[in-house]
């Protein structure tokens, strides 16, 4: 018997680099195990910043790919387009009408979000939080795992739902916040996050070939205060020392070679080749299975056709009662 549902989203961006991995993908893999999981490619949410909308479709399938190549098992778990289930945008006009506007004008996402984009502050982004809690609401979701920047959206869910059960009857689920341990991912700069909107060479993506992952590691930066190898380093701020760990698995081993880093017995062009070596072989069976899926990319979409079937059933059934509870007549 399973622990109850999940339900997580993530904007279409394509392919997924070792951040997102790590950041969530992991996590929604493991998660398979204990819930019912629901996870959805939030697209309506990324016409809030996109302009140029002409990658989507793209973006949704290379993302997915990702998914599925990383161990998202679509027997079990729904995957689907969030724009395939329309009911969510009709849940996300009820929500809208309990929602007082300052909650929505005060979330420091919003904020950041104008700072961001002062030339694109649209309504749908200052609503942004009340599709999100739609998206978690029409699925009932128990739990909802996402990463600390996702917490103020999370926690207005919460009092979305007191506020919209104390109105109107005991109907929507106040869903858990499931905080994923997301070590702080560095791009190949070793000074910002990793990301894909930097230049190409900062991230490294799950799909990238061996010669690339070799290329990339090769030229990333270490501890910058290591200038030559006879130089003590310091793992503790090298982020190749950081992800080496990650994709590693035996801390034994990662405490020795943080000692020869240390003692200068190893150096970071040999440890950056380590660690390549090992990355290429740690994605390995991702690169099989994905190129696999590759090979009929109609099965992807009958993958999302079928997800975005099995959502609309749980979909209309909770917009139903939210009607009833509403006295829509
Ligand atoms: N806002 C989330 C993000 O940017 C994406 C998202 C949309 C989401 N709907 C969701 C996350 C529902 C969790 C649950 O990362």
């Amino acid at each position: 018997m399973k622990k109850g549902r999940v339900f997580s989203g993530a904007r279409p961006t394509g392919r997924q680099h070792l951040g997102n991995y790590f950041g969530a993908i992991r996590n929604y893999v493991a998660l398979q195990e204990e819930y019912d999981c629901v996870y959805c490619v939030v697209d309506l949410h990324a016409l809030t910043s996109l302009v140029d909308t002409s990658p989507l479709r793209e973006y949704t399938y290379e993302m997915v790919l990702d998914w599925l190549a990383a161990g998202i098992d679509p027997t079990r778990t729904i995957v689907f387009v969030q724009s395939h289930v329309p009911q969510v945008t009709e849940l996300y006009t009820l929500l809208g009408m309990t929602t007082p506007l300052g909650w929505l004008t005060r979330l420091p996402t919003f904020k950041d979000k104008v700072r961001e984009q002062p030339d694109n502050v649209n309504y749908g982004l200052v609503g942004y939080p009340v599709l999100m809690a739609a998206d978690i609401l029409l699925y009932k979701a128990d739990a909802v795992p996402v990463g600390i920047d996702q917490a103020p959206h999370l926690e207005f869910t919460r009092e979305i739902v007191r506020r919209f059960n104390a109105r109107y009857g005991e109907v929507l689920v106040e869903p858990q916040m499931v905080l994923t341990e997301a070590p702080k991912i560095l791009g190949l700069d070793g000074v910002s996050k990793m990301s894909k909107s930097l230049e190409k060479d900062n991230s490294i993506e799950l799909a990238d070939s061996p010669e690339d992952i070799t290329r990339k590691v090769m030229g990333a930066v270490t501890d910058p205060a290591r200038l030559y190898k006879k130089d003590p380093g310091h793992p503790e701020v090298c982020n190749i020392f950081t992800l080496h760990r990650l994709i590693a698995g035996d801390e034994a081993r990662m405490d020795q070679i943080a000692r020869d880093c240390r003692g200068a017995t190893l150096g970071c062009v040999e440890h950056k080749r380590m660690f390549a070596r090992e990355l290429i072989e740690f994605l390995a069976p991702f690169r099989e299975i994905r190129a696999k899926y590759a090979e009929h990319p109609d099965d992807v979409w009958d993958i999302l056709r079928d997800g975005a079937a099995r959502a609309r059933v749980i979909a209309s059934q909770t917009l139903d009662e939210v009607k009833r509870a509403v006295r829509l007549p």
